[in-house]
């Protein structure tokens, strides 16, 4: 399995770290722009895997060429939130970086599976599916599961029970309009709609929302939970596990959207994304996930209006 990672930064190479800690990948390529970046991480994690007697080899790169018919790309690149910034403020300065990334990954790859990562990341992911073509089964954005693993930790200190307990599920836009779902939600297969008050629900949601900001705030950027997604979407296509997991994807009629990528639960295999599931929105999570939906319809717009789309 040859996996590639492009953004040598602390989500590709924390990333990398990852895949190797769980036996995801037997060739590991690092891609960056910056010099020496990429072969520095590669340096350091090819001698933590000599430490843990992994025979996984880690290549650092500058030059695209070398992620050539990589199975998986995850795609890192680009600006990170600085404190106080949304997803969405990065639009314009990451979608010429992801441009090019997606480019290259037409040029070198046929038939990869891309997860994406950068931000803002449902319309990154959309830039990724349609500049490289590739079906859209293949082209995956990292962010319901990230949201959903805030929400579960939310729900678990909220009602004082272990993480394992809970069952979150977090839909939508990732960012702003994020859509956390109670309905879907469960404490021991107990919904949690029909434990917590309306207040309760209310304030959950709004610390899902708000929580990697705060991160961003007092540390600078948020890194282990994205990585260890990252690693779990990347798991459950290796290992062919066919895990339920949101993610952002190109919907063609799902969810009554077409031209867009946005959070869904799909089930995720050694063929990308096997199967999204539908699931019977009420009126007020119809609202809530088509403001998300707006919001992402609006950027790939103010994206073409710029030429930087077409
Ligand atoms: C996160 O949610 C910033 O999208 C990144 O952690």
């Amino acid at each position: 399995m040859k996996i590639s990672v492009i953004g040598a930064g602390r989500i590709g190479s924390m990333s990398a770290f990852e895949i190797i800690n769980r036996d995801l990948a037997n060739e590991i390529v690092l891609v960056d722009i910056v010099k020496g970046l990429p072969q520095g991480e590669a340096m350091d994690l090819n001698q933590m895997a000599s430490e843990k007697g992994k025979s996984v080899k880690v290549v650092g790169s500058n030059e695209y060429k070398d992620i050539k018919d990589s199975d998986i790309i995850v795609v890192t690149a680009g600006f990170a939130r600085k404190p106080g910034m949304t997803r969405m403020d990065l639009l314009k300065t990451n979608a010429g970086i992801i441009k090019e990334v997606a480019q290259n990954i037409s040029k070198y790859c046929e038939n990869s599976i891309v997860i994406t990562v950068t931000n803002p990341m449902d319309v990154m992911n959309y830039i990724v599916f349609k500049i490289t073509g590739f079906p859209r089964k293949h082209v995956i954005g990292m962010g319901g599961l990230l949201d959903s693993s805030r929400y579960r930790e939310s729900l678990a200190n909220m009602l004082n029970v272990g993480r394992s307990a809970i069952k979150a599920l977090v839909i939508g836009e990732h960012g702003e309009n994020m859509l956390p779902m109670p309905r879907y939600s469960t404490l021991g297969g107990i919904r949690i709609s029909d434990i917590l008050s309306k207040e309760q629900i209310l304030a959950a949601e709004e610390n899902t929302r708000k929580i990697a900001a705060e991160v961003i705030s007092l540390k600078g950027a948020t890194v282990y939970a994205p990585i260890s997604c990252v690693a779990t979407m990347v798991e459950s296509i290796v290992r062919d596990k066919k895990d339920i997991i949101p993610a952002s994807v190109y919907l063609d009629g799902e969810y009554g959207l077409k031209d867009i990528c946005i959070g869904v639960p799909v089930i995720l295999g050694k063929n990308g994304w096997e199967q999204i599931i539908e699931l019977n929105l009420n009126e007020e999570e119809k609202e809530k996930f088509m403001k998300g939906a707006n919001a992402i319809y609006n950027a790939i717009e103010e994206l073409k209006k710029e030429g930087l789309l077409t």
